[in-house]
């Protein structure tokens, strides 16, 4: 069975990744890159369909979001527990009432938010398959499966209108978490992948979007925001792995959507491939928001 992601993630790639496969390095399909990094992994994925269509030796995924990291940790080392906890989940959320699973919903996202403060994310343990449990509960249940937080870094969306949702995806778990036996998982700014990055290197970079106008900023992953400033420092970074050889992919909204004259990537990216192709949002915060749009993805090699 074919892995592919087991969170709902805003800015999924899953619409967007035969543009992106056919897009890739010639050297990859020679054989010729031994090492995958993704610095902004999210629901991972191209990471998934990547490892499974070509042998990489050596997968770094990062990630800024400590929940995301801790659910990928889980997967990898315990997604037996991990999926005896989301059965009893699903079972009893399915038993139930739209009334009385609006009161499970609640109590599972309060819990869940009580236990911050104190949360040892920075040492694996058994606390963390509860976590990552609640963690898939809440992402499979809320509303369009979006992560947003308050300045505390508590999770606030409410819950979702599923009459039948996947809770506990078994299978797909466990093909998951084979994939992950190898990959190195590491929560931190993407700058942290600094030291990985060689000429044999493939990296794509799939930032937090840069918002399609002032009103339309859902881009809320975590409690680190991701400004214009933002942008221009992955520019420099970009061009710094630029400059050791490595090939080079990133993707991001096209201001061009909203603002014809607006051209903020195609300054930050000047001497790169960049090109513009059609995806479908998959989450937005406006009913009015989703349909086609473009995205631009930059590469540092001709394709
Ligand atoms: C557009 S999403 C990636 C979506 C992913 N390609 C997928 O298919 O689901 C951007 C991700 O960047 C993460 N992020 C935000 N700021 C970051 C930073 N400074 N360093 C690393 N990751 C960051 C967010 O937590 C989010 O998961």
């Amino acid at each position: 069975m074919k892995a592919k992601p087991f969170l709902k993630w805003a800015g999924g790639k899953t619409q967007l990744l035969d543009e992106i496969m056919r897009r890739l390095p010639k050297e990859m399909k020679e054989g010729k890159i031994h090492r995958y990094i993704e610095p902004f992994v999210g629901s991972g994925a191209v990471m998934f369909e990547l490892v499974q269509t070509y042998p990489i030796e050596e997968v770094f995924i990062f990630d800024i979001n400590d929940e995301l990291i801790t659910v990928y940790e889980v997967v990898q080392k315990d997604v037996e527990r991990l999926i005896n906890r989301l059965a009893e989940l699903e079972t009893l959320f399915l038993s139930l009432e739209k009334e009385k699973r609006k009161v499970m919903y609640y109590d599972i996202r309060q819990q869940f938010n009580e236990k911050l403060a104190d949360f040892r994310f920075g040492t694996y343990g058994d606390h963390k398959i509860e976590r990552a449990s609640e963690f898939i509960f809440l992402n499979r249940t809320c509303f369009n499966g979006l992560f947003r937080v308050n300045k505390k870094g508590e999770f606030n969306v409410p819950m979702g209108d599923y009459k039948h949702p996947t809770i506990c995806d078994e299978d797909n778990l466990r093909a998951a978490s084979a994939i992950l036996q190898t990959v190195r998982i590491m929560q931190g700014d993407y700058k942290e992948s600094r030291g990985f990055v060689h000429d044999k290197t493939f990296v794509y970079f799939d930032p937090p979007y840069r918002p399609l106008s002032a009103s339309s900023s859902f881009t809320a992953y975590s409690k680190f925001d991701f400004t214009d400033d933002h942008q221009r420092e992955l520019a420099h970074y970009y061009r710094e792995l630029d400059k050791r050889g490595a090939f080079l992919m990133l993707s991001n909204s096209d201001p061009k959507n909203t603002d014809p004259m607006d051209a903020f990537f195609d300054e930050l990216y000047a001497g790169f491939t960049i090109e513009r192709v059609t995806a479908r949002r998959n989450i937005n915060s406006k009913g009015n928001g989703r349909g086609t749009i473009h995205e631009i993805l930059v590469t540092n090699y001709e394709v």
